[in-house]
């Protein structure tokens, strides 16, 4: 054919940075008041599994820290038999393997809560991960198993609710979650994990903001796991991490959460996330494949990860969970202060402090806040293009299949760039839409399309060419 059309559009994809070839070396690892460390920095070697630090078993039953399932905890609070027994009475054939001194030996410090409004890290060992999701699987955390409890403001963390119901979805779940049990009972497994829960202290001033577009990859093939390894990958997440991983959920969050399972401890101490904050999780592992999405998703096989680690023995992979806001009313999304809180959370969640835009690796993501919460793809698409923009990093975009959606975003990104339109001029661009479109429209949806809307207005303001696909639609 004289044609050949590729499936992606604007900068190849290998042009982008990724870690961790862009990444500048990293500080000594090392507990400091905003990061808690839970092994031994000092013995931590690759290749050799991690030392929990300290050795000496501490528990606390307070307010700042995750209450423990803790033997003694538990008979003397709730007169409970220990949780090991219980255990080993369905697991006789694994006794050796699920050793419960494990999870008083593995951790041995309160585990902090990552509470609201708070700027902190936690690094955890896979080992430890795995020791703590063994005990939300047999629903041991204590005071976990309502949500009407003290910890209401909290995701799930125990997983009664997958075993509940006939639905295939539990079944193919379920086969994931003990794929991944199999495989870090089979082998130990030698990384640590940071988990970080980022505030946005200073939002950008977006009217201002004199920032150009930054360079954008789009296409309609491949997905934000498989295809954006090494850059930020972002989780379209719930204000509760993981979202229904626990439950009945099977999209985007809950997929990612299923096959990097060690995303779902997050669940054991992230509080709900406020609208100017994100949480950062880098070094977590794949264990499997799947196929399909929401009711047609099955696991497929164990998947070997072997993406390299970082000097503090994480893989390189960094996920970022941000929760959009969910719409029931379509128009409802073009309201100034909602533009501007979806810029602030995609900014909080891309913005790194003192760093450099070479040292940072792009962003991977795509149809954010548009499935399951009813957001409009090309206006999402801007925001974050935007966000990231302001962050300094460039783009990967995932439309999921979306061949029309590629072309439109990326010819709207050429001629934005093309016209050297600032994101302070898209911001006013985007308010005036809101006002002149939006505001006194009588139908559920607005009668201009917003790509169309700028096209038109930046086209009048510097005459010359408006793309072919603006002059007939809206
Ligand atoms: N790679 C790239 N794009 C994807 C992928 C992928 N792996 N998977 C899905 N998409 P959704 P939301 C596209 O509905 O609207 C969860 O329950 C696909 O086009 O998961 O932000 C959370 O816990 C899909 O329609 O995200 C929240 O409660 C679109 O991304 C809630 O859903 C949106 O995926 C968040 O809903």
């Amino acid at each position: 054919p004289p044609y050949i059309d590729k499936g992606w559009r604007g900068t190849p994809i290998n042009e982008l940075n990724r870690m961790p070839q862009c990444a500048p070396p990293l500080s000594h690892l090392k507990a400091v008041p905003n990061h808690t460390v839970a092994v031994r920095t000092d013995l931590l070697r690759e290749g050799e599994v991690p030392v929990p630090y300290p050795t000496k078993f501490k528990d606390a039953w307070d307010d700042v820290s995750v209450k423990m399932p803790s033997i003694l905890f538990y008979m003397f609070k709730n007169n409970y038999s220990p949780c090991q027994d219980a255990i080993l009475r369905y697991n006789t054939a694994h006794a050796k393997r699920w050793d419960f001194t494990a999870l008083n030996l593995l951790c041995t410090e309160p585990i902090p809560l990552l509470k609201s409004r708070m700027n902190h890290s936690l690094t955890l060992s896979q080992e430890q991960i795995a020791c703590l999701l063994a005990n939300a699987f047999f629903c041991t955390f204590p005071r976990r198993n309502s949500r009407k409890s003290e910890y209401c403001n909290y995701p799930e963390i125990n997983f009664y609710r997958l075993f509940e119901g006939s639905s295939p979805r539990k079944i193919e779940k379920l086969k994931t979650l003990l794929c991944y049990f199999r495989r870090v009972t089979q082998t130990r497994p030698k990384g640590l994990v940071t988990f970080t829960r980022q505030m946005l202290i200073n939002p950008p001033n977006w009217e201002r903001s004199q920032t150009q577009l930054t360079h954008l990859h789009i296409t309609c093939e491949g997905t934000i796991e498989d295809d954006g390894y090494g850059m930020l990958q972002v989780d379209f997440a719930n204000m509760y991490v993981g979202g229904g991983v626990t439950g009945h959920g099977l999209v985007q969050e809950e997929i990612r959460f299923l096959i990097n399972p060690e995303l779902i401890v997050s669940r054991l101490f992230t509080e709900a996330l406020e609208y100017n904050e994100c949480l950062i999780i880098t070094g977590t592992e794949q264990y499997s494949k799947y196929s399909g999405y929401a009711e047609s998703y099955k696991w497929k096989d164990s998947y070997t990860d072997e993406t390299p680690r970082d000097d503090w023995q994480r893989r390189c992979t960094e996920i970022v969970a941000i929760d959009a806001l969910k719409y029931r009313n379509f128009l409802d999304q073009f309201l100034p202060e909602k533009m501007t809180r979806e810029l602030n959370k995609a900014y909080c969640g891309f913005f790194r402090n003192n760093a450099h835009s070479k040292h940072l690796s792009a962003v991977a993501t795509g149809n954010w806040g548009c499935g399951a919460f009813g957001g409009d793809t090309r206006l999402k698409a801007l925001i974050q293009l935007m966000a990231a923009a302001e962050a300094g990093r460039d783009v990967a975009y995932f439309t999921f299949g979306d061949a029309q959606l590629m072309r439109d975003v990326h010819e709207m990104h050429t001629f934005l760039t093309e016209r050297q339109v600032t994101i302070g001029q898209l911001y006013t661009l985007l308010n005036q839409y809101s006002s002149v479109v939006c505001k006194n429209c009588l139908t559920t949806r607005p009668d201009v399309s917003l790509y169309s809307f700028i096209y038109e207005r930046v086209s009048s303001a510097t005459p010359t060419n408006v793309p072919d696909s603006a002059k007939d639609s809206g």
